[in-house]
C-alpha cells in the first residue's frame, strides 16, 4: 500500500448517550465558565429540547442568556448579532443546543468574540489565530456532524454565497451526542437531515483527500444510516435513534478531517440562492453525482455499494457501484424526500449563475471527478430533467 503522510486529530471530546444532555452544566463548570450563552433555535426551544440544559446549568449555578435568532443556512447578521449579546452579557462559554444551523452559528460567534471583525474575515483555510470561546455543541438532529467538524458554514446575505470558517480552533470543545433527543423529532427533519449524514459519509470516502482514518469512520457510518434512517423516520426508537446519532456523528469525523465533494457543491449553491433544506438539496443531487463520479474510482463506489448492502458476488465493479447509486436513490424515496419539482422557487434559468456558485465552493477540487462549471451545469439539468420523466 502506498500512501501519502497524513495527520488525524481530533479536537472535540465526545460524551455519548442517553441523559448526557444533563452534563451541560458540569461540562461548563469544568470549561470555568462563569457566563453561559445557549444558542438555539426556536423550534428547538418550543420543543423543550433546551430545559434539561437550562435545569443543569442552573443545578451548577452557572447564570446564562437565550440568543434564539437562528435560521436554516445560518446567516453572517444572526452571527453578528449573537456576538454583540454575548459581548454585551459578558458570556464566555458557549452551549449550542440544535441542528447545523445552531452550532455552526456559535462556532462563528465564538470566533467573532475571540477574534473581532466580521465573519468574512475569518473564512478560509486555517486563518484564526487562538482558539475560540469555548463550545459545548448538543445536536438535536442526526444529520450535520457539525458537533465534531473543524468549521462553520455561513450565508453571506450580501452574496448570497456560503462561506466557511474552516479551522480545527472553531470546533466544539465537547460534544454531547445524546439519541433520546431524537425520538420527537418531526419525520420530515429526520429523513433530509439523515441524507445529509449519508452525503457526509459518502462524499467524505470518495473524495481526493480522503485518508484511511476516514475512509474506517465513513464506511461504517453508511452502514449504520442505511440500516437505521427508514425506521428512524417511520416510528423512531431508541435503537434506531442511537444508529443514526452515532451515524451522523462519525460521518461528521469522516467529513470534517477529509471533505465532501461536488453534492455539497451544488446542494450548497442551492441553498445559497432560495434557502433550500440542505439534507434536501443534498437528496436532489446524492444519487446523481455518485453515479457521475464513478468512473474516477470505481473500487471505492464499489465499496460505497457493498456499505450499503449490495452483494458484489458474481458481478463487475461498475455493476456493483451503479446498484450503490439505485440504493441510494431508493432510500431518499422512500424516507419522502421532495422531488426538485416540487420546490416552486427552483428555476432552470438560474442553473448556470449555480454551476458557476458551485464551482467557486472551497470543496469543488476535492471531487473525485474533474468538475466545473460546465459539469455543474450539466448535472444541474440532469438532476431537474430526470425528475420531469
Ligand atoms: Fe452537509
Amino acid at each position: 500500500m502506498t500512501l501519502a503522510t497524513y495527520s488525524f486529530e481530533l479536537p472535540t471530546r465526545i460524551e455519548f448517550g442517553v441523559g448526557v444532555i444533563e452534563k451541560a452544566g458540569s461540562e461548563a463548570k469544568a470549561l470555568g465558565a462563569s457566563k453561559v450563552m445557549i444558542v438555539a433555535d426556536k423550534g428547538v426551544i418550543g420543543a423543550g429540547l433546551v430545559k434539561p440544559v437550562e435545569e443543569s446549568l442552573n443545578a451548577a449555578q452557572i447564570p446564562f442568556v437565550v440568543f434564539d435568532q437562528i435560521v436554516p443556512n445560518p446567516r453572517d447578521v444572526h452571527c453578528e448579532a449573537g456576538a454583540k449579546l454575548a459581548k454585551a452579557e459578558g458570556v464566555d462559554v458557549l452551549v449550542a443546543v440544535g441542528g447545523g444551523s445552531s452550532i455552526d452559528t456559535a462556532k462563528a460567534i465564538g470566533t467573532l468574540l475571540t477574534h473581532g471583525g466580521i465573519v468574512q474575515d475569518w473564512c478560509g483555510f486555517q486563518l484564526l489565530e487562538r482558539p475560540i470561546t469555548p463550545l459545548i455543541a448538543i445536536p438535536t438532529t442526526a444529520g450535520t456532524g457539525s458537533e465534531v467538524t473543524p468549521f462553520s458554514v455561513i450565508t453571506d446575505t450580501k452574496e448570497h454565497v456560503k462561506l466557511n470558517i474552516f479551522d480545527p480552533k472553531a470546533a466544539a470543545r465537547v460534544a454531547l451526542i445524546d439519541p433520546s433527543v431524537l425520538l420527537n423529532l418531526p419525520s420530515h427533519i429526520m429523513a433530509s437531515t439523515g441524507v445529509d449524514a449519508m452525503t457526509h459519509a459518502v462524499e467524505a470516502y470518495t473524495c481526493n483527500v480522503a485518508n484511511p482514518h476516514t475512509d474506517a469512520y465513513a464506511l461504517y457510518a453508511i452502514d449504520l444510516i442505511n440500516k437505521n434512517l427508514r425506521k428512524a423516520v417511520s416510528a423512531p426508537d431508541i435503537e434506531s435513534c442511537t444508529g443514526m446519532m452515532l451515524g451522523s456523528t462519525i460521518a461528521g469525523i469522516a467529513f470534517g478531517y477529509a471533505d465532501v465533494a461536488a453534492v455539497h457543491c451544488m446542494a450548497e449553491a442551492l441553498g445559497g440562492k432560495y434557502d433550500t433544506p440542505h439534507g434536501v438539496a443534498n437528496a436532489l443531487f446524492l444519487p446523481l453525482v455518485t453515479e457521475f463520479n464513478i468512473p474516477a474510482d470505481i473500487k471505492k463506489h464499489m465499496n460505497v455499494a457493498v456499505a450499503l448492502g449490495v452483494k458484489p458476488e458474481g458481478k463487475v465493479a461498475e455493476a456493483v457501484a451503479m446498484e450503490g447509486v439505485e440504493v441510494l436513490k431508493k432510500l431518499c424515496a422512500d424516507v419522502g424526500i421532495p422531488k426538485m419539482k416540487d420546490i416552486p422557487e427552483i428555476d432552470p434559468a438560474d442553473f448556470p449563475a449555480l454551476a458557476e456558485a458551485a464551482e467557486k465552493n472551497v470543496s469543488t477540487p476535492s471531487n473525485p471527478r474533474d468538475i466545473g462549471a460546465k459539469e455543474y451545469l450539466y448535472l444541474f439539468k440532469k438532476a431537474y430533467e430526470e425528475e420531469e420523466k
